[in-house]
């Protein structure tokens, strides 16, 4: 597969995946000449929290639109558990558990942050397969309970304070903690974060790290995030999978990974600073 031989990390290059949550089995996607995603295949374990590097442009954001069904791919497999999604559009996947957040958050124009929280891109009140665990109480009113729910998330991540503000006038780190909190209201089983901390300060950042840990331990929740800030998820990750140039460079522990050579060069875009 690769030119590289002899590599301290060679052991660590197909770690089995026992339970995978999500499985990506030859993607492929170009963009008129240029190949974006070339032969991806990746898969992500139940209730780890996976890390997606690569240099700028390595098609990180295309692989997270192709499996979340914003891009058609051009040949290749995406498996949600047991259901190949392959193909399906947004609202579909999300049904089946997978829900992801964007590097750019959409504009929540003419919105308070409570009814941001209600509406938008994730599933409907009530169409949700899996269960309600933040609020255990089988609600009738689909809608009381998502407004409850809508509360609750606001509360864990801090941000109740908000719930009347303009959804347009909350700081950039506030709309991040907006679009977590907006992505889980739709109870993924796994949850693709891209660029979860981009432009938020570092205080803020380290509480983002915190409630992804209590989500992943207390609530079982599969995390696959792009992150381009290093020290930020080689220390929250169990595994980190390498992508440069479309293809997937190699996948390994944050330690295998940070002390990869090749890894390093594709950084440096190969021929250092
Ligand atoms: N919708 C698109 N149309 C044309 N080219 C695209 C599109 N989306 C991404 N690309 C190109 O695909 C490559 C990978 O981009 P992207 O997935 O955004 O990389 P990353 O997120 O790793 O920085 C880049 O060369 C980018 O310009
Ligand atoms: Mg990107």
């Amino acid at each position: 597969m690769s030119e590289a031989v002899d590599h301290e990390v060679e052991a660590e290059e197909s770690p089995d995946v026992d339970d995978p949550i999500l499985e990506v089995d030859g993607l492929k996607k170009s963009f008129g000449g240029l190949v974006a995603t070339d032969d991806v295949s990746i898969a992500v374990e139940r209730g780890s929290i996976t890390g997606l590097i690569g240099p700028n442009g390595a098609g990180k954001s295309t692989l997270f639109n192709l499996i979340s069904g914003f891009y058609e791919p051009d040949a290749g497999q995406v498996l949600v558990g047991d259901s190949d999604v392959t193909g399906l559009p947004p609202h579909e996947i999300v049904q089946r558990g997978l829900v992801r957040t964007f590097q750019t958050p959409k504009k929540l124009e003419g919105m308070s942050v409570r009814e941001a929280m209600l509406v938008g891109p994730q599933a409907q009140p009530g169409e949700s397969l899996v269960p309600i665990w933040l609020s255990p109480s089988s609600v009738a009113d689909a809608e009381r309970a998502n407004l409850d729910r809508a509360e609750e998330l606001l509360q864990l991540f801090e941000i109740d304070h908000l719930a009347t503000e303009r959804a347009t006038e909350v700081s950039g780190g506030q709309l991040k903690l907006i679009e977590l909190a907006r992505a889980i209201i739709a109870e993924p089983d796994i949850l693709l974060l891209d660029e979860p901390v981009a432009g938020v300060n570092p205080t803020l950042a380290r509480k983002l790290a915190g409630f992804i840990e209590e989500l992943n331990e207390s609530y079982g929740l599969t995390f696959f995030i792009v992150e381009h800030d290093i020290n930020f998820i080689m220390r929250l990750s169990d595994r980190i999978v390498v992508l440069d140039r479309g293809r997937v460079l190699t996948t390994g522990s944050p330690q295998a990974v940070k002390s990869d050579s090749r890894v390093i060069d594709a950084y440096l875009g190969g021929g250092g600073p």
